[in-house]
């Protein structure tokens, strides 16, 4: 479905992802670890478009995605999450699904306040596609809340209901459980599988190694911009570079 090749991305001399390949199957759980600084947001902000590559090439379901701008890559069915919380919090939850819903084709004015018979449709299908994304999420009754009203577990789930409004085949997420409490982190878990099993490829950042071990399908290790190991689950645990990069950190659960 995706295929990364050779990736590259300096900052001022500091290679942030130095040549990095790999590919993600469509349906599965892809996860990407790594210590701090290890280049993990740098390779997502390249394939979403952030971040302009130095060099290599990221094609999604046969087409070239670099140098395109980061509406097209989110139009091409690429939709991502971002390490802090962006969201519109003075806006409803159903507003903030709204601004997702119609930042490819927005409403005109002139139909919205004429009520012409087309806009009325949209608007009607518009709530359905947000009513289905929230009850995915488990905010089906938090609609009309006013998005810093969410707790933060919500709110993250309402970032990932957003990333799937323009129809995302693959769904980004960077680091989802960032600051959650255990049950929170249960939550999220139960979450990404339920997208998958509706069908979206995952591609998943996390430093939660119980959350990553369980979920995953296969799992990249990135360390200094380069990617020091790719394998299942019960392969990454053992990996020697692995526990060398993680050493002093964190354990491989
Ligand atoms: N916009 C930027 N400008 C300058 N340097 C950057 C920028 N983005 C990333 N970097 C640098 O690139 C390197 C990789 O950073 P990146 O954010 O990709 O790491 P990460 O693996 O996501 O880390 P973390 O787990 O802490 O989120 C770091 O040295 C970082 O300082
Ligand atoms: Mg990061």
């Amino acid at each position: 479905m995706l295929k990364v090749s050779d990736l590259a991305k300096s900052f001022a001399g500091v290679k942030a992802v130095a040549g990095v390949s790999f590919e993600i199957a469509k349906g599965e759980i892809l996860s990407m670890i790594g210590p701090n600084g290890a280049g993990k947001t740098s390779a997502f902000n390249m394939i979403t478009g952030f971040y302009a590559p130095d060099a290599g090439s990221i094609v999604f379901e046969g087409r070239e995605l670099n140098g395109l701008p980061p509406h097209a890559i989110a139009k091409a069915g690429i939709g991502r999450t971002f390490q802090n919380i962006e969201l519109f919090h003075d806006l409803t939850v159903r507003e903030n699904m709204r601004v997702a819903l119609q930042c490819n084709s927005p409403v005109t004015t002139i139909g919205a306040i004429l009520r012409m018979p087309s806009t009325v449709r949209r608007e009607i299908e518009e709530n359905r596609r947000t009513d289905e994304l929230l009850k995915m999420m488990g905010l089906a009754d938090k609609a009309d809340y006013q998005s810093s009203a969410l707790s933060y577990g919500e709110q993250r789930r309402l970032e990932m209901a957003r990333a799937l409004a323009t129809d995302a085949t693959l769904l980004l997420l960077d680091e989802p459980t960032a600051g959650m409490t255990p049950a929170e982190v249960g939550i999220m878990m139960d979450t990404i599988r339920k997208v998958r099993d509706t069908g979206i490829t995952v591609f998943l950042i996390e430093h939660n190694m119980k959350l990553v071990m369980s979920i995953s399908d296969r799992i990249v290790v990135m360390d200094h911009g380069v990617k020091i190991a790719e394998d299942v689950p019960s392969e990454i645990r053992k990996h020697p570079a692995v526990l060398r990069a993680y050493l002093g950190e964190e354990e491989v659960a």
